[in-house]
């Protein structure tokens, strides 16, 4: 078995190809990266000792050359990471979100029919499905409809259409994930999480937006990761699959309990000027993966947290 992982050199594709490279020997992975990202650079390092790991720098909508690599390579399945993911940086800059997430989404599938790939696994998110009033006790299922309010939710609920698009028309086998947000290991200092980890160390203020109030589902990169691979293994044709991680929480919580657990004063942290359009709380359920493919997450925020903590004082 052959499979590419596009943008395996990210937060949540180094942490999958790290566990999949031990729970599958004998299957060959090829990582494609653009290494747009630093931290994407520094990720490339740890996988100097895997036999069964290949790297090629790339990137999704250079056409040419991802057809030349899929006639070379002929991959089993391929797996999407690669995308632009700032919010922030969609507001200012929405055009590179449409050429990478949407046209290089659309460059991967044109040469997986091409060459027969037997699988596409399309990674997306929670943020598709638009946000919900702090009160709202609303959990999303996988047929929701699609409400994304910026350009990033927008790119990715566009490709998101376009993959199933492709299984309609042109019979290409996908299946899609939605995640809520991602925490643990590898994760790049943008992030809040990261972010406020290194200013605790460092004794430095940590920005956060407008009062804190904004609520996201925090699921430990791990449990994610496992859910993908189920996806690939055992997930229905064509289907869709929402992976939560049952624990809501305000940004203010987030940054106020890894104070506690670092020992620091909550005089570091710094109200800033929210940014324009903030979703206020994301909320899905995960019922369809856990009835139908069994997945259960092993790590409550609790323990996520404290391990991501531990992480990043090592590395540090
Ligand atoms: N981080 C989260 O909380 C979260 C939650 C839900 C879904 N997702 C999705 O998971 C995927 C990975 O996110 P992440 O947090 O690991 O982001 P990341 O920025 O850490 O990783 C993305 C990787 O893609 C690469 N890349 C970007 N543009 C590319 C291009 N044109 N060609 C080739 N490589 C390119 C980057 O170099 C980087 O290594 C994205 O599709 C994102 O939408 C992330």
């Amino acid at each position: 078995m052959k499979i590419l992982v596009t943008g395996g050199m990210g937060f949540i594709g180094t942490n999958f190809l790290k566990y999949m490279l031990d729970k599958y020997p004998d299957y060959k992975f090829v990582c494609l990266d653009n290494l747009s990202v630093e931290d994407s650079r520094k990720n490339l390092k740890d996988f100097n000792e895997y036999r069964n790991f290949k790297f090629i720098k790339d990137d999704i909508t250079n056409e040419n050359s991802i057809d030349k690599i899929f006639e070379t390579e002929k991959f089993d399945i391929v797996i999407n990471f690669a995308a632009e993911v700032a919010v922030d940086y969609s507001i200012e800059n929405p055009n590179i979100f449409l050429k990478t997430n949407v046209l290089g989404t659309a460059i991967l599938m044109n040469a997986c029919l091409k060459y027969n790939v037997l699988r596409f696994h399309q990674i997306s998110t929670d943020e598709v499905y638009g946000d919900l009033q702090i009160d709202s006790t609303i959990q999303y299922d996988e047929s929701a409809q699609l409400k994304p309010s910026n350009p990033y939710a927008a790119s990715k609920a566009s490709a998101d259409l376009l993959v199933l698009s492709y299984y309609r028309t042109y019979g290409l086998n996908v299946t899609i994930s939605r995640s809520t947000n991602n925490y643990g290991p590898h994760q790049s200092f943008r992030a809040l999480i990261p972010l406020t980890i290194k200013n605790c160390i460092q004794n430095k203020k940590i920005p956060i937006f407008g009062k804190g109030d904004n609520i996201r589902d925090w699921v430990y990169v791990l449990d994610h990761v496992k859910a993908i691979d189920l996806i690939l293994h055992h997930g229905k044709i064509g289907h869709i699959y929402n992976i939560c991680g049952k624990s809501k929480k305000n940004n203010l919580y987030v940054v106020n309990k890894i104070l506690k657990l670092m020992n620091k004063d909550q005089n570091l942290i710094s109200f800033v000027e929210d940014r324009p359009g903030h979703d206020v709380m994301y909320s899905i359920n995960s019922n369809k993966i856990e009835n139908e493919l069994n997945w259960k997450r092993k790590y409550s925020f609790d323990d996520g947290i404290k391990e991501t903590i531990k992480w990043y004082i090592n590395k540090f």
